[in-house]
């Protein structure tokens, strides 16, 4: 894990940067929001940020944009400074923020055509959009009669109606239902396909996921880790769990095979933790068959919850909900 701007093993940064923020530092009264952040995001990447409610990602996020000024620190976007405000920067970049905010008495459609008048683009770029966010059935609907999904939608077209290289969405699928947040995915993999450099905040490990070259994992306003999911993952050395149905082995019978390093009963399976799976599914195996034996391998989820100091232990009860399941 690096949580500096060495670049990690295996994949140097070497592209062109499009965000440099260098010890980066904004305090509210006694609240150290940002405490000391540094990173680069090159062009074309998909860039995460992720770490629980006040880790100052809304935050750090704001101060790139332009929107805040930091305390210390040096940022710069596309190679310019964004505060004072940068009205240079404004065309080039897309802005989706936490709490967004709409012109009102307006449908969808005018709304999105204001903005993009805004940007000199017309109409028919406003249309484009609301057809890229799934919103054309709605385009006449006024703003505040929206549904709280769609208005995000909206505001994840305003972001992005100008064609910016730069886009930044701040939890762009926190109100999205489970089909409406595959849909962004796939526009914001389009997005990144077209070489758009993409940050985005989210508390779904499973889209950092799925999306992110590399996330930065923030903690009480500092970097706790920073590479790609897979890597961090990988570092993680987290134990993989076999999930035995109930019944079939005993607790102490499991506990004693070779390999397994801790054993709990959750949810009408027996979880035998183990950093030797192969061994253990062998062992289950001769034991009493791998029928209905499932893997679950670590997840982001995983590496977050141990950084993040939620990590409750599979004693608690609750197991990642995102784990990658499949048949033994
Ligand atoms: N304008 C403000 N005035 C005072 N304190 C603020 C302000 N904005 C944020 N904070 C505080 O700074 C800290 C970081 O907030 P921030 O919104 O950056 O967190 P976040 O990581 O985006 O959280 P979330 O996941 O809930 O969106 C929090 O303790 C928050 O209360
Ligand atoms: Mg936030």
């Amino acid at each position: 894990m690096t949580t500096d701007r060495t670049p990690p093993p295996g994949a140097p940064l070497t592209g062109p940067v499009a965000v440099s923020v260098q010890e980066v530092r904004k305090r509210y009264g006694d609240r150290q929001a940002v405490d000391g952040i540094s990173l680069d995001v090159q062009r074309g990447e998909f860039f995460g940020l992720l770490g629980p409610n006040g880790a100052g990602k809304t935050t750090l996020i704001e101060i790139v944009e332009g929107l805040r000024q930091a305390d210390s620190g040096t940022v710069e976007v596309l190679g310019e400074r964004p505060w004072p405000r940068n009205t240079a920067l404004l065309p080039r970049i897309g802005v989706q923020t936490q709490a967004s905010a709409f012109f009102v008495r307006q449908t969808a459609r005018e709304h999105l055509a204001t903005v993009a008048g805004l940007y000199r683009k017309d109409a028919a770029a406003a249309d484009r959009t609301l057809e890229t966010v799934a919103l054309t059935e709605q385009r006449d609907v006024l703003v505040e009669n929206l549904s709280g999904g769609q208005r995000q939608r909206l505001a994840i077209a305003s972001a992005l109606v100008h064609d910016p290289e730069l886009i930044f969405l701040d939890e762009p699928t926190a109100a999205l239902d489970p089909q409406a947040r595959r849909d962004l995915w796939e526009v914001l993999r389009a997005l990144k396909g077209e070489g758009r450099t993409i940050v985005y905040t989210t508390h779904h490990l499973d889209e950092a996921e799925a999306l992110c070259d590399r996330v930065a994992i923030l903690v009480a306003g500092r970097i706790a880790a920073l590479d790609s999911p897979h890597r961090l993952v990988a570092a993680a050395g987290a134990p993989a769990r076999l999930l035995v149905p109930a019944g079939r082995i005993g607790v102490a019978q499991a506990a004693a095979l070779d390999g397994v390093d801790r054993v709990s009963e959750q949810g009408g399976s027996l979880v035998l933790e183990t950093a030797a799976p192969g061994r253990v599914l062998q062992a289950v195996d001769a034991l009493t068959g791998l029928d209905g034996v499932m893997t679950r391998t670590a997840t982001l989820e995983d590496v977050y919850l141990e950084l993040t100091g939620h990590h409750h232990g599979p004693d608690a009860g609750r197991t990642p909900a995102h784990t990658t399941e499949s048949p033994a």
